[in-house]
């Protein structure tokens, strides 16, 4: 099977706006697909960095001078880049979220298709896992993961039925934990429902929102000037974060105003938000809910 197939692969590339003799950065390898790109367009002097948590990621490592893998998250990009002698790029790339590979590896537990032990990690390194979500958090902290990161109405219910359930005995797969939830999963609304609860433990699982800050604030960091910052997301959670960083170079609120009175902001947009093409959607449904953003650093 095919570990990804890569989303907007050429709107992402052409938004980084490759120098022969740059260096950039695909903080998302996968299977490699965005990476593969890059290379092509890089001249013999180019470098490209690439960061992923997951180990099966590494059996896909390209076999290029120009090129390093590196197996961490990207929340430490600036450390490990520096580890490598690299304090400032330009160019950086961001295909957020799970791989297919990820969805079509039953056992790791992201995909509402199979029955499998409550894993959801990206790392095999990360502690939390969502047994420990679904079984040890507290009623308040599973209520914040289910409104928070899968935007459910009725996360109180589903928190307190979670907490009922396993006072019997533990919740180990996913199985059990649809069984325990059945009531709120009525066939017409179920892979709906399911997908926003699987979202939402996965986000805190593998602290999604938090990574996404410091990588961006980072990025903001070591781009040179003129250097590019491509991202496709997949959820509007992700989406708000990039957009508003993008914007405003912060989360929230609005930037300082310079002595002008004109918002002093980190970044020039390039272009507007992107999205796949119902070609690209039909032929890959991942690509569905993509949404590519672009900016420079000014
Ligand atoms: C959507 S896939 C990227 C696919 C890739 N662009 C390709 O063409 O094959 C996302 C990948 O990023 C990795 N990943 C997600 N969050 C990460 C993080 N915080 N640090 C490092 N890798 C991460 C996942 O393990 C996954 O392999």
């Amino acid at each position: 099977m095919e570990y990804h197939n890569p989303v907007l692969l050429k709107e992402t590339v052409d938004g980084l706006n490759i120098k022969p003799d740059g260096v950039y950065v695909d903080v998302t390898f996968g299977g490699g697909g965005h990476s593969k790109e890059i290379l092509r367009r890089l001249g013999p002097n180019g470098k490209l960095f690439a960061f992923d948590q997951d180990e099966d990621a590494l059996a896909n490592a390209l076999a290029d001078e120009r090129f390093v893998l590196i197996n961490e998250n990207f929340r430490y990009i600036k450390r490990f880049l520096r580890f490598h002698g690299v304090r400032s790029v330009d160019g950086i790339l961001g295909d957020l979220g799970v791989s297919s590979h990820q969805f079509d590896v039953p056992e790791r537990g992201f995909s509402t298709r199979f029955d499998a032990e409550l894993d959801m990690r990206m790392s095999q390194k990360n502690d939390l896992d969502a047994y420990k979500v679904v079984n040890e958090y507290d009623d308040a902290s599973l209520r914040r993961v289910f409104y928070d990161y899968g935007e459910l109405k009725n996360a109180p219910a589903l928190s307190r039925t979670i907490i009922e359930a396993r006072l019997h005995r533990p919740i180990k797969t996913t199985d059990e934990l649809k069984d325990a939830l059945a009531k709120y999963l009525p066939e017409k609304v179920r892979n709906k429902v399911l997908a926003q609860i699987y979202q939402a433990i996965r986000i805190e699982v593998n602290q999604e929102m938090d990574v996404l800050k410091e990588f961006l604030e980072q990025s903001l960091e070591i781009l040179n000037p003129g250097g590019r910052l491509s991202v496709i997301s997949y959820h509007s959670l992700e989406d708000r974060l990039v957009k508003r960083f993008m914007k405003n170079g912060m989360f929230e609120g609005e930037p300082e105003r310079d002595f002008f009175g004109n918002y002093s902001v980190p970044f020039k947009l390039i272009g507007k938000l992107i999205i796949p093409n119902e070609e690209e959607i039909k032929i890959n449904n991942r690509a569905r809910s993509a949404k590519l953003r672009i900016a420079e650093k000014i």
